[in-house]
């Protein structure tokens, strides 16, 4: 049997986080590499921290997803965090929510290359009515690098079922952004907003998440 040769080689941890997956994983890293950076849909210095930054970090979302939940990630992107969440997960139902054309079509070459069967590319925007009324809700949805924690508390929660929650992943600023948007999180619903690390042990780097509960 010949090895295959990937673009980017996979890190151990791969193996743990993606377990029988991890195939599939690098199938979409090897597709980012040779398509991702001349669509725009990842910057060229991306591709050194393709799994580190990208795969992993948002895989690692799967420790807080219960068996057989939707999901719904909002402002996906090249497919960050709902992607590699569904490849990781093949028993959740994730919506990849994206308003770019350019990003939709990437996101459906993406989904029909990587056959996967649990995931659904919508084109809208988190606020939109018709939107909203065509997604539904989730358990859980999920947002990278998408608006400040008040706007996307404002724009996610409604997507949110009762007692499901908003994973916010964020940076080094989420505790502040919690103290400075809580009204807004209140007014929005939501309730016992928390910072959390996802891949503790597992990364090198845990992926830092806001949480926030949805009200009744
Ligand atoms: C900086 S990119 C982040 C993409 C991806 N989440 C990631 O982390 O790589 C922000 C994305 O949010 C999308 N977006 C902006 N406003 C949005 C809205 N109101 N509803 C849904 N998506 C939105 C943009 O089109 C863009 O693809």
């Amino acid at each position: 049997m010949s090895a295959v040769e990937h673009s980017a080689p996979t890190p151990d941890i791969a193996r743990r986080v993606f377990g029988d997956h991890v195939d599939r994983a690098e199938k979409f890293a090897d597709f980012l590499i040779e398509h991702g950076v001349v669509r725009g849909v990842i910057g060229p210095r991306e591709v050194d921290r393709l799994w580190d930054r990208h795969l992993l970090n948002s895989a690692v979302l799967a420790e807080r997803v219960a068996d057989g939940a939707r999901v719904i990630d909002v402002g996906s992107g090249g497919g960050f965090p709902g992607m590699p969440l569904a490849i990781a997960r093949p028993d959740v139902d994730v919506v990849l929510l994206e308003p770019m054309a350019r990003r939709i079509g990437w996101l459906y070459d993406v989904v029909e290359r990587l056959d996967l069967p649990n995931v659904t590319v919508v084109r809208g925007r988190a606020e939109e009515k018709p939107t909203r009324k065509a997604i539904g809700t989730a358990d859980v949805v999920t947002a990278r690098a998408v608006a400040p924690l008040g706007k996307l508390a404002r724009w996610c929660l409604p997507l949110v079922r009762r007692d499901g929650e908003l994973l916010a992943l964020k940076g080094d600023s989420a505790a502040a952004e919690i103290e400075r948007d809580g009204q807004q999180i209140r007014s929005a619903n939501g309730f016992d907003p928390v910072v959390l690390r996802c891949g503790e042990g597992v990364l090198e780097r845990p992926t830092t998440v806001v949480r926030i509960r949805k009200g009744a």
